[in-house]
């Protein structure tokens, strides 16, 4: 009977002391170390970090989980490469001031092994956010080493997926080997500059899966992006140092969502269901096979609606028939009548994933099609409003067909392959979202006028090739909707609804380009416009409905 009451008394004590130093519980301290099955938890109670076992394994590990959900759910491991055999694990800050997991046998298995000068004073932090920071108490906040960059196989909220190109360094996901089995997988997910950037899935050192490039909304070759791009995705760039970051934040506070990039190298969203209990996924990129590069070889196609879903683009016969009417297509596809240059013509193909590797232009949609033209290496080009031209030479390759969205492609071919059917008449582009609200303001941007602006003061500030200017545009600071809006507002022409309404044919399907970030894109002839004089000047416009709710 006494002894219960003192464990009660003791039991007292210490809930009085966590509740005067309550912060005291998310840290790690040199004197403060945790012993399996201790944890401690962050400031709001998101997350914690300790010890835990996985499913059909006896292995211990030290990680961050989620400490409010009810089902097991770990979003970073430590040690996840040597796991601990038994419960006599500890996790302290080491004499050299690094964070360490340490077995019963004082054997260290893993440590954020960085050079600390005064390990005294340093500190481990879990922060709501699920990262976990090292940082020395004196030193203001410069975090000597965070776990967001080192991550595991998840993509929390404020993480930055990133790659700096002047030190080569990168913060990728890494997949784990199976559910039960955290060490590291085949699979990572990394940010890959190239001309124009986007996201790589690779399979050890061969590439996986690619995003499409990033047109300051969404990534072109995402279909599914178009609905979550408002969840808050950005692709951030900085020009001077050669740096990007992709990180997403979610502007609805209840909502529990991250990103696992799972054993088999798919992107699993997964959003905590608080009425079901469990957590709902959805796959968010690699759909179907079509989405695994290079699926069809160079010059194929890849439509998952069709059975077989390869085939060879238009003026293309397989490399090796026999190959790949046996469903090998790995060998791809080669021209069947050689280009002639002067005489070639374009074909477009709508609805399309970019193929890899474009080079990179921030010519107008107008002056795409001229530049291809002029040079005979040039084998097709592609146009996207938040991009501008992109440009292939050499191989097309991962060329797939969407149902939706995508972007028209067009391919060069020699005029002989090209059907009569060529329209040759000058088009407007114009973006609008579905009309939801009557009677509500339209805004005709034109963002050639805006583009010729903004390159021109770009270049101004920093006389850089290409690419840095793609790094300016790509910056989600830059190209948000709203600051286009704002700055577009003044300069452009405003188009009455019922114009529109007319010159789409209301909005008639058959009028429409395809989906893009801003909407869907109608075609219209600039005829359509004859009663306004700067009109017929125009390459495209963008048109956006205020009140937009989709
Ligand atoms: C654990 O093993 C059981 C039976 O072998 C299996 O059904 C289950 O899927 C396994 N769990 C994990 C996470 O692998
Ligand atoms: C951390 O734990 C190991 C193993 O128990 C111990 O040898 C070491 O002294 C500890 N480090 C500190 C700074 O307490
Ligand atoms: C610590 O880092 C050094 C150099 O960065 C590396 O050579 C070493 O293998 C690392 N040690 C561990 C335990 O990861
Ligand atoms: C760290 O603490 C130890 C023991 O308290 C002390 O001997 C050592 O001088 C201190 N080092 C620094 C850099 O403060
Ligand atoms: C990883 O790749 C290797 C070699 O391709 C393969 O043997 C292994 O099964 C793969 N592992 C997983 C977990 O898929
Ligand atoms: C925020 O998310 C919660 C949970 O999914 C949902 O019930 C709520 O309607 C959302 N709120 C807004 C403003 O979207
Ligand atoms: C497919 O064809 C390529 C040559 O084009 C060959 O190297 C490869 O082994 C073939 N794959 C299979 C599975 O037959
Ligand atoms: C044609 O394109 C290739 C590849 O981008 C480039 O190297 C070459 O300079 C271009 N030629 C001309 C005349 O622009």
């Amino acid at each position: 009977m006494g002894k219960t009451n003192s464990g009660f008394v003791v039991v007292a004590l210490i809930s009085c002391f966590y509740l005067k130093f309550g912060s005291g519980t998310n840290i790690i301290t040199p004197s403060k170390s945790i012993k399996d099955p201790e944890a401690i938890i962050s400031e709001g109670g998101v997350f914690r970090l300790g010890f835990f076992s996985l499913a059909n394994s006896s292995n211990r590990y030290v990680g961050i989980l989620y400490n409010q959900i009810p089902v097991q759910t770990v979003v970073w491991v430590a040690n996840r490469n040597k796991p601990l055999k038994d419960f006599s694990g500890i996790l302290n800050l080491s004499s050299d001031g690094n964070l360490a997991v340490l077995n019963g046998e004082s054997e260290i298995l893993w440590s954020s092994n960085v050079t600390n000068s005064a390990p005294n004073t340093t500190i481990a932090q879990l922060l709501d956010s699920g990262n976990l920071v090292l940082y020395n108490g004196d030193s203001n906040g410069v975090n000597l080493w965070e776990s967001f960059q080192h991550p595991s196989n998840s993509f929390l909220q404020t993480m930055k997926i990133s790659t700096d190109v002047k030190t080569g360094q990168k913060v990728e996901m890494r997949s784990w080997k199976s559910p039960d089995d955290p060490s590291e997988g085949n699979f990572s997910l990394s940010l890959e500059p190239f001309n124009v950037p986007e996201c790589v899935v690779w399979n050890n050192d061969q590439l996986y899966f690619r995003t499409g490039p990033w047109n300051g909304h969404i990534f072109i070759g995402v279909i599914t992006m178009n609905s979550v791009y408002l969840n808050g995705f950005y692709l951030v760039a900085d020009s001077e140092e050669k740096s990007y970051y992709f990180t997403f934040g979610l502007s609805n506070t209840s909502l529990v969502l991250y990103y696992e990039l799972d054993p088999q190298g798919k992107l699993i969203e997964h959003q905590w269901d608080d009425g079901k209990g469990e957590w709902v996924n959805a796959l968010s990129i690699l759909l179907n096979d079509c989405d695994i590069y290079g699926k069809c070889g160079e010059f194929g196609v890849c439509d998952s609606t069709k059975r077989p879903i390869c085939s060879c683009l238009k003026g293309f016969e397989p490399r090796n028939v026999e190959e790949w009417s046996g469903g090998n297509w790995s060998g791809g596809c080669v021209r069947t009548t050689l280009l002639q240059c002067q005489n070639d013509g374009f074909l477009r193909l709508e609805t399309m994933k970019v193929p890899a590797f474009p080079d990179w232009s921030p010519v107008t949609y107008g002056g795409c099609e001229d530049r291809c033209m002029k040079n005979c290496s040039c084998v097709a080009y592609a146009y996207d409003a938040g991009i501008g031209c992109m440009f292939w030479n050499g191989d097309l390759i991962d060329v797939q067909k969407f149902p939706y969205g995508g972007v028209d492609l067009y391919i060069r071919l020699p005029s002989s392959e090209l059907d009569q059917e060529k329209h040759k008449s000058k088009v407007i582009v114009i973006a609008t979202v579905i009309p939801g609200v009557v009677g509500i303001t339209i805004f005709a941007l034109c963002l050639r006028c805006w583009m010729a602006k903004k390159r021109g003061s770009k270049q101004n500030s920093k006389q850089t090739h290409n690419k840095g200017n793609a790094q300016a545009r790509f910056s989600g600071k830059d190209v948000g909707e709203n600051s286009i809006q704002v700055k577009l507002q003044q300069q452009l022409p405003l188009f009455e609804f019922k114009e529109l309404a007319t010159a789409t044919n209301n909005f008639h399907h058959t009028k429409k380009l395809g989906e893009g970030g801003f909407g869907p894109v109608y075609r219209v002839n600039t005829v359509a416009f004859s009663s306004r004089s700067m009109a017929s000047q125009m390459t495209f416009l963008f048109v956006e409905c205020a009140g937009n709710t989709r």
